[in-house]
């Protein structure tokens, strides 16, 4: 029997600051990652990821960050808290793709000075994750007083933080596999035949996204009529409602 090909689970490191601690804890999570047998990962730096500031979103896609994210099977986001957020520039990488995420599992590792130990990142996080088709798990790592956990050279002062990310890891890993699983295995064909053909946007003409897939609420009531679905373009943002015929 052929062994399966590893889990591939890359560490993502939310941040460019210079002295930033997170740093010793990506890398602690991509050393963690890959003692575990059938599973290797790596540190992307969004730091070597060339993002344009002039733009948003897939248009300003990183080839090579793409190509990681549609490799990965699942991810480690690693985010410092700054300003009881996550960095901008984490969600500017991060919008620059879509389907490359779409039912892959996410944990997040939460970094800070404060005590709250990235609490407030994580949620905060969490509905990013969600719209950008990322699936979360149920565990967190919180990594809080950070200058107590790691000395400036990256040496682990507090290894209670390893014991507190085996659960973390176990369940990344479970959710992992699933749902490479479920990628693989487990077709959404009979779900396709019954939902609408895919849209494509009546602007710009760009081929549908899983957001313009999405319905969403917002179209111009039309008198006599129901809106049945409406989808906005990722691409140019124009509305599109189908409805029913319009009566009377
Ligand atoms: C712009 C900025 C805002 C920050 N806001 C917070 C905060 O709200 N709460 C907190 O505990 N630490 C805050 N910090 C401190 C960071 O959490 C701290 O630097 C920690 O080491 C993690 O970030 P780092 O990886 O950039 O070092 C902030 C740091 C910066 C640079």
């Amino acid at each position: 029997m052929t062994e399966p090909r590893p889990l591939n689970i890359p560490v993502i490191l939310g941040t460019a600051r210079k002295g930033r601690a997170s740093v010793h804890a990506a890398r602690l999570f991509v050393e963690l990652l890959n003692r575990r047998a059938g599973v290797t990962s790596r540190l992307i730096d969004i730091a070597t990821v060339p993002m344009p500031v002039d733009d948003a979103g897939e248009a300003i896609k990183d080839p090579a960050f793409a190509q990681a994210m549609t490799a990965a099977d699942g991810l480690v986001i690693v985010s410092p808290e700054y300003n009881h957020s996550f960095p901008g520039l984490l969600k500017h990488v991060l919008d620059s793709c879509l389907s490359e995420y779409i039912h892959k599992a996410v944990g997040i590792v939460g970094v800070s000075a404060g005590g709250f130990a990235g609490a407030r990142v994580i949620q905060g996080l969490l509905p990013v994750m969600r719209e950008i088709g990322l699936v979360t798990i149920f565990w967190d790592v919180n990594i809080g007083t950070v200058a107590k956990v790691f000395a400036e050279d990256g040496r682990l002062l507090d290894d209670a933080v390893i014991r507190r990310s085996e659960r973390f890891i176990k369940e990344l890993i479970w959710m992992t596999k699933v749902l490479r699983h479920g990628r693989e295995q487990v077709t959404v064909d009979d779900e396709a035949a019954e939902r609408p053909p895919a849209v494509t946007c009546p602007v710009c003409g760009m081929a549908m996204t899983h957001h313009a897939d999405k319905e969403v609420a917002s179209v111009p009531a039309v008198e006599g009529a129901t809106v049945l679905s409406a989808h906005t373009c990722a691409n140019c943002g124009a509305q599109q409602g189908i409805i029913t015929s319009v009566t009377g």
